[in-house]
């Protein structure tokens, strides 16, 4: 069953509480909240205390995108506002292995984070040790870009070998995903669609859902 993440990226940010009450309402599995530094991305978003206050306010899980230069120094902060999902780019993370190992320790499920331009291969060792993997399918700092249809082929590497080897994380897409892209990167073996633009300019959000789980 396809997993839905509307991020909040694209939310209208006066009416936030609003805005996460409709995502609730329309079922969705988890909220996408999309953390940057403006260093490691070039742009600036949501904090810690952010996260807090979402997390007192809503049941849907959170899953923290974390788009930060040296995400350790951040995780427990992340955990204890209410993660259920930390991810961190394996780009900033010179020792990912460990780094998942103490998100995990947090009680939080331990994602991973490729960019449109990095081989599915740098993640052979840590493919045990992650609940997640998410595959970024625009380069990531800013909502409503394109899809990149060339990072289907890493998504179809991370699901063979997830089935030859019987690991248990979860393949996750993030970056212009609509009706059409979500087909594809189901195909490929996606079971978690973060959508921004697509879902929050969407004036029937229930058919938007159906349309990308079909
Ligand atoms: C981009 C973010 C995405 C973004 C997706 O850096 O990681 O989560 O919100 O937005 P859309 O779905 O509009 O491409
Ligand atoms: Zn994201």
């Amino acid at each position: 069953m396809t997993r839905i993440a509307p991020s909040l990226l694209a939310a209208d940010y006066l009416k936030l509480g609003e805005e996460i009450n409709r995502m609730e309402s329309a079922g969705v599995d988890y909220l996408h909240i999309d953390v940057m530094d403006g260093h490691f991305v070039p742009n600036l978003t949501f904090g810690i205390d952010m996260v807090a206050q979402i997390a007192k306010s809503t049941r849907i899980p959170l899953d923290v995108h974390l788009m930060l230069a040296e995400p350790e120094r951040y995780i427990e902060a992340f955990a204890n506002a209410g993660a259920a999902i930390i991810s961190v780019h394996v780009e900033a993370c010179p020792h990912i292995h460990a780094t998942l190992k103490v998100i995990k320790q947090t009680g939080a499920k331990a994602g991973v984070v490729l960019n449109p331009g990095t081989p599915a291969e740098s993640l052979t060792s840590v493919l045990s040790e992650a609940d997640l993997i998410l595959q970024m399918t625009v380069n990531p700092g800013f909502g409503g870009q394109s899809f990149i249809p060339e990072t289907l082929t890493n998504i179809e590497k991370l699901a063979i070998w997830r089935r030859e080897n019987n690991y248990s994380y979860l393949i996750e897409v993030d970056g212009g995903i609509n009706q059409e892209t979500a087909k594809q990167a189901k195909q490929a073996g996606v079971d978690i669609l973060v959508a921004g633009s697509y879902l929050f300019q969407n004036t029937n959000l229930e058919e938007a859902i159906a349309n990308m789980k079909k």
